[in-house]
C-alpha cells in the first residue's frame, strides 16, 4: 500500500490544471447503458473510481477503451448482463446507478445494495422510491435489489423528501427512457447534474429544469450516441485553493468554472486570502500573517459544498481565533478531526458542529486518511506543517484526485509517493 510523505512548511506557487469531475464522469459513464450507439467522453478524470466503474460496466457488456487517459469511449451495442454484483458496487457506490437505466434498457436488473460507508449510513431509499414511482416493482434479496418493470416505465411526479445528489441523477438517468412525463420536485441542483442533463439531452432525450430544483423529463423512445466534455471538478479546484490558502502562497488554477464555487470564493477571502477570479481560472494569494476565524455550514448546492468541509477545517486549524464548522449533510463526517488533533489542531466535536481553536502551526506527525476529501485535508496540513508529514492509506485519495503529488509538485510541494510497511 502506498503513502504520501510530505516535508511541509513551504509555500506553494505556480499553476494546477484542473480534472474533469469524478462525480460527473461517474454518472455519465452510466450514460452508455441507455444506448446501443457509442459514447465518447472527454476532459474524463483518470482515477480509481473511474476504474471501477468502467470494470462494472464491462462486467454487462459494456465496451470500454481510453484512446487517451482523458478520452474514453463506451460503446454497448448489446448487455450481456443485468446483474451488479456486490465486489463490483462495494468498491463505489455510485455504481449503484446503474440499476435503473438497467430497468430502462431490459426491464431487469439485479444490484447490490452499496451498504454503508465511512461518513454515514448512506441509504438509496429515495432512489428505491424514485425507480417505483416509476412503475419498477422492487425486491430485497440476499443484499441486492431485485427489479423488473414487466410494462415499462411511466412517467410521474416524484417529490423528494429532501435533497439528494445520487436520488436526482437516478431518477433523471431513469427517467428518459419512460413514457411520458415525469416531473421531479426538491431535486439537487449539483453541476454535476446539469452537467448529466446537457449530455442527455445532446443524445436526444428531452430534460428541462435541470439546475433548479423543479426538473421535468419527457421520455423519448430511444438515445443517440454523442460526445460529451466533463465539467470540471470544483471539488478538486476548492481543494487546491485551499491548500494554497493554508499552506500560503500564489497558485493559480486553470480549466475551472468559477461560477461552481460561489459559495467558496468569498469564504476564503474573509479568511484573510487574496481571491482574483475570472470565469475559468482563479488566482488564490497569501502571505504572511494568520488566517481569519470563519465559520461554515454545509448545505446543498449552491451551498458550501459537503466535500470540502475537511479541507475548510485544515485552514480553520490555522486561524488566528474560534470558528464553527457545522456539517450538515453526513452524520458522520469529521473523521479527519482526530487525524488533525494529531498534528497539533484544537478540535471539539459536538454531534454535527466542530468547533475549531485555531492554533499557531500545524506539526507533521503520521496520520491515516479515513475517505477521499479527509484525506485532502491532511495532504494541505502537511503542505503548512514544519517537518516531515506521513499520510498512509492514501487509496482513499487514488480514488477522486487525479496525480496530486505531479499537481502540487508542480507547485514546489516536497510531495512523494512511497511504499508503506
Ligand atoms: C454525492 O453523494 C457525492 N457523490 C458525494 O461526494 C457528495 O458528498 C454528496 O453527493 C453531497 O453533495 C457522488 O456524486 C458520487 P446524497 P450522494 O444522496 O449522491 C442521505 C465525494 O467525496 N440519503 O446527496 O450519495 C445521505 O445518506 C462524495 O466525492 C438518504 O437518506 O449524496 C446523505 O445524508 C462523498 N437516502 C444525504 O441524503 C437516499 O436514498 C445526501 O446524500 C439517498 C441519500
Amino acid at each position: 500500500m502506498d503513502k504520501i510523505v510530505i516535508e511541509g512548511g513551504y509555500p506553494l506557487t505556480g499553476e494546477i490544471s484542473i480534472s474533469g469531475a469524478k462525480n460527473s464522469a461517474i454518472k455519465l459513464m452510466v450514460v452508455s447503458l441507455l444506448t446501443s450507439e457509442p459514447v465518447t467522453l472527454t476532459n474524463m478524470p483518470d482515477l480509481r473510481d473511474t476504474r471501477s466503474l468502467a470494470a462494472l460496466l464491462k462486467h454487462m457488456g459494456v465496451e470500454v477503451e481510453s484512446e487517451t487517459a482523458s478520452k474514453m469511449m463506451l460503446h454497448a451495442p448489446k448487455l450481456s448482463s443485468t446483474t451488479a454484483p456486490y465486489d463490483l458496487v462495494r468498491k463505489m457506490r455510485a455504481s449503484f446507478n446503474v440499476l435503473g437505466p438497467l430497468i430502462a434498457r431490459e426491464g431487469k436488473a439485479k444490484v447490490s445494495l452499496p451498504g454503508g460507508c465511512a461518513i454515514g449510513a448512506r441509504p438509496v431509499d429515495l432512489h428505491l422510491k424514485a425507480l417505483e414511482a416509476l412503475g419498477a416493482s422492487i425486491k430485497l434479496e440476499e443484499g441486492y435489489v431485485i427489479a423488473e418493470a414487466k410494462k415499462g416505465l411511466k412517467g410521474a411526479e416524484i417529490t423528494f423528501p429532501f435533497i439528494s445528489v445520487g436520488a436526482t441523477e437516478h431518477a433523471m438517468l431513469t427517467a428518459v427512457l419512460a413514457k411520458g412525463e415525469t416531473i421531479l420536485f426538491n431535486a439537487a441542483r449539483e453541476p454535476e447534474i446539469v452537467d448529466l442533463a446537457n449530455c442527455l439531452n445532446a443524445m436526444g432525450a428531452k430534460i428541462s429544469g435541470a439546475g433548479r430544483s423543479e426538473i421535468t423529463i419527457k421520455g423519448v423512445n430511444k438515445l443517440s450516441g454523442v460526445e460529451h466534455a466533463v465539467v470540471p471538478d470544483r471539488i478538486e479546484a476548492g481543494t487546491y485553493a485551499l491548500a494554497a490558502a493554508t499552506a500560503g502562497g500564489s497558485v493559480r488554477l486553470k480549466n475551472i468554472r468559477s461560477d461552481h464555487l460561489g459559495s467558496l470564493w468569498p469564504l476564503i477571502a474573509q479568511a484573510g486570502a487574496k481571491v482574483s477570479l475570472d470565469e475559468t481560472t482563479v488566482l488564490i494569494e497569501r502571505g504572511g500573517g494568520r488566517p481569519k476565524p470563519v465559520d461554515v455550514d454545509t448545505q446543498a448546492y449552491p451551498g458550501f459544498p459537503t466535500d470540502l468541509q475537511a479541507q475548510f477545517m485544515a485552514l480553520m486549524c490555522l486561524a488566528n481565533g474560534v470558528s464553527i464548522i457545522r456539517e450538515n449533510i453526513f452524520e458522520n463526517r469529521f473523521m479527519h478531526c482526530p487525524e488533525l488533533t494529531r498534528m497539533g489542531a484544537d478540535i471539539t466535536v459536538i454531534g454535527r458542529e466542530a468547533i475549531v481553536r485555531g492554533v499557531k502551526e500545524f506539526r507533521a506527525a503520521p496520520v491515516m486518511a479515513t475517505d477521499l476529501r479527509a484525506s485532502a485535508s491532511l495532504i494541505s496540513a502537511g503542505l503548512a506543517a514544519r517537518g516531515e508529514t506521513h499520510i498512509s492509506r492514501v487509496y482513499h485519495l487514488d480514488r477522486g484526485f487525479e496525480h496530486i503529488e505531479i499537481k502540487l509538485g508542480g507547485c514546489g510541494a516536497r510531495i512523494r509517493r512511497e511504499k508503506d510497511d
